[in-house]
This record gives C-alpha cells, sequence and structure tokens, in this order.
C-alpha cells in the first residue's frame, strides 16, 4: 500500500520517486497520476532496482480497468514489467552490483523510477542487451515460449497457426518458432501486417477472415495442425478451431476481441479437439525457481543477441501516462508504447 509523500508536511524531506499510481479501477486515462513516492528501502534479501523502461500491455490496461486475472491492491503502482539497474542491495545480499543491468522476473509495480524486489527473483541481463528490449522480456516471450509447449512436444516441421499475428506475443511466437524447426501460419486482422509477419519468418500470413481458411486448409492439409494459439475469441478462434486437425489443441491466451469462445459439440465429439487456457503469471507462480531462470536466461540470450525483438511504436516519458496509455490503447500501432522512467538524478 503506497502512500504518498507531501513535501510540505512536517517530516516530508524524505526522497521521494516519481510513480504512476490508481487510487481505483475503471478507464485508465482517468485512474492514472502520476506522483511522488518515499523511495523503497530493501529489507533483508531485496534488492532496488533502479528502473529505466517499461512497456504498457493490454494485461496493463486490463488490471487498471479491474479486468484482469488479479484485482489491484488499491492505492497501486501498475506496470507488470520492467528492466533497470541495481541500486542497491539489503542486508544479506551479495553478487548484486550497483549498475548490474537487470529484470524482475516476478514483481509488478514497474510504472516508477524505482522498484524493491527479492534478490532471488532477479535476472541480471547479458551484455549488449537493448534496455527497451530487456523491459519487454518478462512478458511475452516467456508466453510465447509457453505456448509453443502448451499441448506438449511437436514435431520438426510441424504447423502452428495464431491469430492476432501483429502482436508483441505473436512475433515472439514466429521468432521462437523458427528457431524450434516449427512452421507458423499468422492470422491478421491488417492487410499491412501480412508482409511484417512474413519479414519476420512466418511462413505463410492471411488476413483473418473465411477466406484464410481454404488457403490455410490447402498449405497444411498434408500435415494438419495439432496447435492453435489463439488471443482474440469469437469468430477468430472458431477458425483455428476448423482448421486443427482431429485431436488438436487450441490453446486461448487473449481475448482481444472481447467475444466469447464460439464451440460447435462436434469439434469435441467427433474432431476431439482439446481446448486450454495458458496465463504465464501461473506458469510463474508455480514453476521452480531454476526453470524459470534457465527459460528467461535462454531468452534474455536470445534477445541480446538481436534473435528475439518486439516491434516498439513509441517511448513516452513517465509524465505523458495519459497519452503513453490513449496510444497503448489504440489500434494499429505497430508496436509497443513504452515507458522511459527518468530519473531526477539523470
Ligand atoms: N495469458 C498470458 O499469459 C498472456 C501473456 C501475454 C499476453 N497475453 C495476451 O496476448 C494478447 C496480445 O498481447 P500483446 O502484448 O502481444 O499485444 P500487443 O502487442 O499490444 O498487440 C495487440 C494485438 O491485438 C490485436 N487486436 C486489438 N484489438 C483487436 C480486436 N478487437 N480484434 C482482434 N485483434 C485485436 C492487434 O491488432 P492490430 O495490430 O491490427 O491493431 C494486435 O495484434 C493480449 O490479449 C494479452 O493480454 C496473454
Amino acid at each position: 500500500m503506497w502512500e504518498t509523500v507531501d513535501p510540505a508536511a512536517p517530516g516530508g524531506t524524505m526522497v521521494p520517486m516519481r510513480a504512476a499510481i490508481i487510487h481505483r479501477t475503471g478507464p485508465p486515462v482517468e485512474c492514472l497520476e502520476v506522483t511522488d513516492l518515499p523511495l523503497p528501502q530493501p529489507g533483508p534479501g531485496e534488492v532496488r532496482l533502479r528502473l529505466t523502461h517499461a512497456p504498457v500491455n493490454p494485461a496493463d490496461l486490463n488490471f487498471i480497468e479491474g479486468s484482469y486475472g488479479r484485482k489491484p491492491d488499491l492505492p497501486c503502482v501498475p506496470g507488470m514489467e520492467g528492466a533497470g539497474v541495481v541500486d542497491a542491495a539489503g542486508p544479506g545480499v551479495s553478487g548484486w552490483d550497483p549498475g548490474t543491468p537487470a529484470v524482475p522476473l516476478r514483481a509488478g509495480e514497474c510504472w516508477a523510477e524505482y522498484l524493491i524486489c527479492r534478490a532471488s527473483d532477479l535476472l541480471a541481463l547479458p551484455a549488449g542487451c537493448d534496455p527497451v528490449q530487456a523491459s519487454m522480456l518478462r512478458v511475452n516471450p516467456a508466453t510465447a515460449h509457453g505456448l509453443l509447449r502448451a499441448a506438449g512436444p511437436l514435431p520438426p516441421g510441424a504447423w502452428v497457426l495464431q491469430n492476432a499475428g501483429s502482436s508483441a506475443c505473436a512475433h515472439c511466437v514466429i521468432q521462437l518458432a523458427n528457431l524450434m524447426g516449427l512452421r507458423i501460419v499468422c492470422l491478421v486482422r491488417r492487410t499491412e501486417s501480412i508482409e511484417e509477419c512474413l519479414a519476420l519468418g512466418a511462413d505463410a500470413a492471411f488476413t483473418d477472415d473465411t477466406e484464410a481458411v481454404p488457403k490455410v486448409r490447402e498449405l497444411t492439409d498434408e500435415s494438419p495442425s495439432m496447435l492453435a494459439l489463439n488471443a482474440v475469441g469469437g469468430d477468430s478462434a472458431l477458425r483455428l478451431m476448423n482448421l486443427l486437425g482431429p485431436g488438436g489443441s487450441l490453446v486461448t491466451y487473449g481475448a482481444m476481441a472481447r467475444k466469447p469462445l464460439k464451440v460447435p459439440n462436434g469439434l469435441l465429439i467427433f474432431k476431439g479437439l482439446t481446448l486450454r487456457g495458458y496465463w504465464m503469471s501461473r506458469w510463474l507462480e508455480t514453476a521452480p525457481l531454476e526453470e524459470i531462470h534457465a527459460v528467461y536466461t535462454e531468452l534474455a540470450a536470445l534477445t541480446a543477441a538481436g534473435l528475439l525483438r518486439q516491434p516498439v511504436a513509441a517511448v513516452y516519458p513517465l509524465q505523458d501516462i495519459k497519452t503513453a496509455v490513449t496510444h497503448a490503447a489504440g489500434n494499429a500501432r505497430g508496436g509497443k508504447v513504452v515507458l522511459a522512467l527518468k530519473h531526477a538524478a539523470d
């Protein structure tokens, strides 16, 4: 629970940090404000990070609206991921030198200049990792990694289908699928996204409408897809289900169209499809720490090598948070909106 700093109040001389904060849930542009908060102090086993960048993800907007899978403990600082450098270490912490670039793997509250997290939840970044790309490491790359394994191992050359092909998560799926030797078809809602997906390594991309169905079917005829990744819902998800082979799996991880799944009974009874959900937060809460570190170490190395990139539409200073969330909520952005967390000392 955060208390804001009032510099005019007696004892209000403590060092502040700038942060975006919400006191209620609702439309992000109305609920968010930038304020001064006391500089948090690391306790035993904890590290303070000086954050440099944090993206605005659809989940952040849903969290502020109160429609996400986890409700805010108000007032609270949103921001599910970010990157920065180690600033201070609490008692009992060793090996984290000030200035070490790092990503917090389990903490939220990243739309602030500083963040406290457990030292065991920090990932040191490899040399050459772009800080903006690093700030987007925690959510989408790990989700793409999990999605491609959500229905079990796939043989080399297997077809994977996905909608919302222009999204950052879908871009991560394309890049990781390429590295795994899988073939990938993207469905996109704007024709200009087709070229983008192909340039990134998708084997095929089509606009997400009924005309896509025979084209994908022709392409995957000899080896029908057993895995389709759904971040849209409604008719788009139904198209994916119709394109899966018998016994295939639809993995739903997002609902950008805010439309429920429509599942004809025959797809479950006669085609034997399996419908699953995937939530990266559940993996982070339940997987052993060694597994989490191993996955992120691999993803950070790929990011540093330039093999895993997410497009960036714009970078805004923290004080422009309302413009940033308005941009992030808009259509056809063509990349992530990222906050640059400038510090008074910079
Ligand atoms: N379950 C998990 O653990 C998990 C983890 C990460 C992400 N996600 C979810 O994955 C989805 C994508 O996240 P992201 O960060 O990759 O998103 P993003 O980069 O911000 O992109 C948003 C995507 O959604 C599309 N879109 C927006 N409104 C739509 C609509 N009404 N109908 C169809 N498509 C629409 C956009 O298409 P245009 O480019 O045409 O605008 C774009 O492809 C979100 O739903 C997010 O919550 C889930």
